[in-house]
């Protein structure tokens, strides 16, 4: 018989910092367990897969079970001289396998060090940064068929992946459980990424000629911490909202007024313009409301100065949605997962 609990606090489990309550909650340690799960009554009614609790906000307490992936393992598949298959078990951390990856100077991963969630959570919303996406590193990911029970896998180019998407956010949303993931790193001649701005400045900053799975890894670290709070003193979910993309034409058009404006080509001919610059224009950085507001050094995140709510938040998010909307009539879509 499985250990579930009932009524229990989200506050732990959420790196905003939000007070929540879900009616049921259980700690799926070993995969095994799954299949009694399913068959249990309270796994028909309303249920979410937490990982981190990194990328969601909680607005109101939960009418169903929470399932909290906390599966370990990391086991070498395959080794050539040159790669190495490694297969992850979902409820690892993605920054400590990162540097576990680091630490054995397999490359791919590394400018993705820093982020915070699990290795289950990383390809659902295909995490980026620095100009890399995990997309680019998985082999496959493997998972459980939420109706059947039964294991599945897919390769990369059946994952769908895409800016913040893939096939697990979009048509199997909810109906797949991440199990693992599979992915293919380089052990040597590795191909890095330094082209972001930012990295090769701290790269000569730090005197690092030589570039290094560590170098770049040890660089992003630096440069997310100058920017991005740490959760476990300022609540907060990362970036809140998607950096919007828009036709190239409407990207001219906003640039006669703003020539300052900051923008990056997309797919076709669509530009990504950055969000946070979007937030910065129409005043809201470094605002803060009561207990919640927009960080002073990444517009894009939202914090929780302490005893903020769900509610706080998410009404924060939509007055910033209706400046941004106003005064460039263009929609920010949310990043994080509300609940
Ligand atoms: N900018 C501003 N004001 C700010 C911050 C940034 O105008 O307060 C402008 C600057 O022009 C800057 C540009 O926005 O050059 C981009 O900023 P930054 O490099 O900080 O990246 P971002 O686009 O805001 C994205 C990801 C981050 C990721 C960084 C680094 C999204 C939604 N966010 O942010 O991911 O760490 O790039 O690659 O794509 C996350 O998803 O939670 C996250 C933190």
């Amino acid at each position: 018989m499985l250990a579930i609990e009932e009524n229990v606090s989200l506050l732990p489990y959420n790196s905003f910092g939000v007070a929540a309550m879900a009616s049921s909650f259980f700690h799926l340690k070993d995969i095994g367990q799954f299949n009694e799960l399913m068959n249990m009554p309270v796994f028909n009614g309303p249920r979410l897969i937490l990982g981190g609790g990194s990328n969601i906000l909680f607005t109101t307490h939960y009418p169903g079970l929470i399932i909290r992936n906390e599966l370990q393992g990391i086991h070498i598949l395959e080794e050539t001289a040159s790669r190495i298959l490694v297969s992850v078990a979902s409820g690892e951390s993605w920054h400590d396998f990162v540097m576990h990856c680091v630490d054995r100077d397999w490359g791919g991963l590394e400018n993705l060090s820093l982020i915070p969630g699990t290795v289950g959570a990383a390809p659902i919303q295909n995490i980026g940064a620095y100009g890399v996406e995990i997309s680019h590193a998985i082999h496959e990911v493997h998972g459980i068929d939420l109706s059947t029970g039964r294991e599945v896998a897919y390769s990369r180019d059946e994952c769908g992946f895409g800016y913040r998407e893939s096939v697990f956010k979009g048509r199997l949303k909810e109906k797949i459980f991440v199990s693992s993931v599979t992915l293919s790193l380089t052990k040597n001649n590795h191909h890095f990424n330094v082209h972001y701005g930012a990295i090769e400045e701290m790269l000569r900053k730090d005197g690092r000629h030589m570039l290094s799975v560590r170098a770049i890894s040890d660089a992003v670290i630096k440069i997310r911490q100058s920017k991005l709070p740490d959760h476990h003193t300022l609540g907060n979910a990362g970036s809140f909202f998607k950096n919007p993309t828009v036709h190239a034409s409407r990207a001219e058009a906003i640039k006669k007024e703003f020539s300052e404006m900051p923008s990056y080509p997309s797919d076709n001919h669509d530009v990504k313009i950055p969000a946070a610059w979007l937030i910065e224009q129409c005043g809201w950085k470094g605002k803060r409301i009561n207990h919640v507001g927009v960080h002073a050094h990444q517009a894009l995140v939202l914090v929780n100065y302490g005893g903020g709510t769900g509610v706080e938040i998410l009404t924060l998010s939509q007055q910033i949605q209706q400046s941004v909307s106003e005064k460039f009539s263009i929609d920010l879509v949310p990043e994080v997962n509300i609940i």
